[in-house]
């Protein structure tokens, strides 16, 4: 398959759209991470993308949507909250999980009888779905299994050959996925953390839990609330441990530990350890959250065995970041000690 490369120009979104209504697969800037969508209401349309990604068929995709109007062509029984938190949250990275409308197939929503709803804010996106006129369902634009990307050039990566067109829209504001929630009785409980942080949702929901397969491996047997959760997501190619404890805890275990191919994923250069190959990504939580999959992938290039992570805070948009990186690192965290 030859694919097309456009510009999120007018022109561009418009040719991109009509790809979108004749049945066919667009991947596209959001404010979160790149999109690989379809239409929705189209059930040979969304198996193109389970197709491109290599996903299990029981992972659910997010409908991306324009209007409160497409909201209610897509979900049922809407509670009093999920209009609360679209009007503070949307357009934004916000995904709420409610009951699924008989229009939206059962591909879509990953055979559950539920389905998770985003309004992005990205300009092309919105655009992209506007034009469409239908909602569009849309996972990251990654291989599956592979950290989402959030640039072009990862993308193109990834899904060069795979779809007909890919829209152009450089690098992505936020960096990590959207936060996904689901509503019960008025109470919210996050499934994925995100730019929308729990304190934020605070603001607008009394009752805000983390579900526990956000901060551990779930056991096996464990009843998942997001399918995304069984899956060992966002990793890249190197073994990836994170080091709790304080700095010098940190690099005294690395000093012990590191080989010749091994790296330490760092905060900010400061932290470095003499004579051990480094790579940084920010000292915000934004920043990190901005850099960290573009890290994990640059990782994989400069061929790293083992990754050494500073563990990051949890707090605000950290616990985001702190979700994915100990998605990357299959849940292996070791709290490391000073010697005596
Ligand atoms: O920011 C984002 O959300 C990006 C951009 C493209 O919008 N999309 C994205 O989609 O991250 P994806 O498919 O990579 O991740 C969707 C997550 C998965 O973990 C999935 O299991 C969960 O949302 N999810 C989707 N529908 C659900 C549902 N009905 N119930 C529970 N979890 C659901
Ligand atoms: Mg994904």
């Amino acid at each position: 398959m030859i694919t097309e490369t456009v510009l999120p120009s007018e022109r561009g979104i418009k040719r991109a759209a009509e790809i979108i209504k004749r049945g066919d697969v667009v991947a596209f800037p959001t404010e979160t991470v790149y999109g690989l969508g379809a239409n929705a209401l189209d059930e040979a349309a969304v198996k193109k993308i389970f197709e491109a990604k290599g996903r299990p068929a029981d992972n659910p995709l997010i409908v991306h949507i324009s209007s409160l109007d497409m909201m209610k062509t897509v979900a049922a029984d809407i509670p009093a909250e999920a209009y609360k938190l679209a009007e503070r949250f949307w357009a934004g990275p916000l995904t709420m999980v409610l009951k699924k409308s008989s229009s939206v197939p059962s591909v879509t929503s990953g055979g559950l009888d539920t389905v998770g709803i985003r309004f992005p804010s990205h300009p092309a996106a919105k655009r992209l779905i506007e034009l469409s006129g239908v909602p569009i369902a849309a996972p990251s634009a990654n291989l599956s299994g592979s950290p989402s990307p959030t640039t072009f050039k990862r993308v193109y990566e990834d899904m060069n050959g795979r779809v007909p067109m890919i829209i152009n829209g450089g690098s992505c504001e936020f960096g990590v996925e959207s936060t996904v929630i689901s509503l019960d009785n008025g109470c919210a409980r996050i499934l994925r953390p995100g730019a929308v942080t729990k304190e934020m949702l605070e603001q607008v929901i009394k009752n805000v839990t983390v579900d526990p397969g956000v901060l551990s491996e779930l056991p096996e047997g464990a009843k998942v609330r997001s399918p995304g959760m069984k899956y060992k997501h966002y990793a890249p190619k190197a073994r990836v441990i994170i080091v709790a404890g304080s700095l010098e805890a940190y690099r005294e275990y690395v000093r012990k530990h590191a080989k010749e191919r091994d790296f330490c994923l760092l905060f900010d250069k400061s932290e470095r350890v003499p004579g051990i190959h480094y790579i940084t990504y920010g000292s915000t939580a934004e920043e990190q959250a901005h850099r960290l999959f573009e890290a994990l992938r640059n990782l994989d290039a400069k061929g790293a065995d083992t990754v050494y992570a500073r563990c990051p805070d949890t707090s605000g948009m950290g616990l985001a970041v702190y979700n994915r990186i100990l998605r990357s690192a299959g849940f292996n965290i070791v709290e490391a000690e000073n010697e005596e």
